[in-house]
């Protein structure tokens, strides 16, 4: 595992940084990315590297771990939404090299296996960026998730619903599934970058990262991986 600990703009930076130079290394490179405030530094830096002639995205190809289920791709807290608003509007992927699982599909099953079917279609991902959920969770892996799942339809736990709140008007408004790529969907990628920034996620990151492997801490999967990259900001890093 590579540690890296330093604030969290120097976190967003580094993050970025090590995104950029995989995609000079392979310009075709497909990234699997994600949502939540975490990344939203991160994505910022890329925009800028982007507009200073840094990097093209014009043959990269991107897969998002999650999307909710039956909220319109134009919602303003839909995953898609997210995306658009904070990294491709402002970079140069075209249109059809963005995936998201799709949350309105008549049929979610076959969407899920679909989604994996087009992930290795793509070459698989060669480097996947995650944030963590304060229970431990990756993309919408909910503690107790096989470690072998792959993409499929999950109910968000209660302590999720609450955390993701506060994007929505109310808690109630907040949709109760959505679609994720699975645990190994997730270990398959060839490099993992994982993003946890404030003193809130101090806990976890400790449990996760020098924690007993187990599926109750989804995130500690990752002490399996050979190919860790781990940013953290001197909050999250307070017990390690
Ligand atoms: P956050 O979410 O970046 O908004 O803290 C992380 C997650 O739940 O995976």
């Amino acid at each position: 595992m590579h540690l890296f600990i330093g604030t969290a703009e120097d976190c967003d930076k580094k993050g970025a940084l090590e995104i950029v130079n995989q995609i000079k290394n392979k310009p075709d490179t497909v990234l699997g990315l994600a949502t939540g405030s975490t990344p939203i530094g991160m994505y910022q830096n890329l925009v800028q590297f982007y507009r200073d002639g840094k990097v093209s995205f014009s043959q990269v190809r991107t897969f998002n771990l999650d999307e909710y289920v039956g909220i319109p791709r134009e919602h303003p807290c839909s995953y898609y939404d997210f995306m658009q608003e904070n990294l491709f509007k402002d970079i140069d992927i075209p249109a059809d090299h963005i995936s998201l699982p799709d949350g309105n599909a008549p049929d979610l099953k076959q969407e899920c296996a679909d989604y994996e079917e087009r992930i290795a279609g793509s070459g698989g991902i060669d480097l996947q960026v995650l944030g963590i959920g304060h229970n431990g969770h990756i993309g919408f892996n909910e503690p107790g998730t096989p470690f072998e799942s792959v993409t499929q339809l999950v109910n968000l736990t209660q302590s999720t619903i609450q955390a993701n709140a506060r994007f929505f008007e109310n808690q109630d408004q907040v949709p109760r599934q959505a679609l994720s790529m699975g645990i190994k969907t997730i270990m398959q990628a060839g490099k993992i970058l994982l993003f946890a920034k404030g003193a809130d996620k101090a806990d976890i990151i400790q449990k996760a990262l020098q924690g007993p492997i187990t599926p109750e801490v989804p995130a500690s999967v990752l002490q399996l991986h050979p190919n860790l990259y781990v940013f953290v900001d001197h909050a999250a890093a307070a017990k390690l």
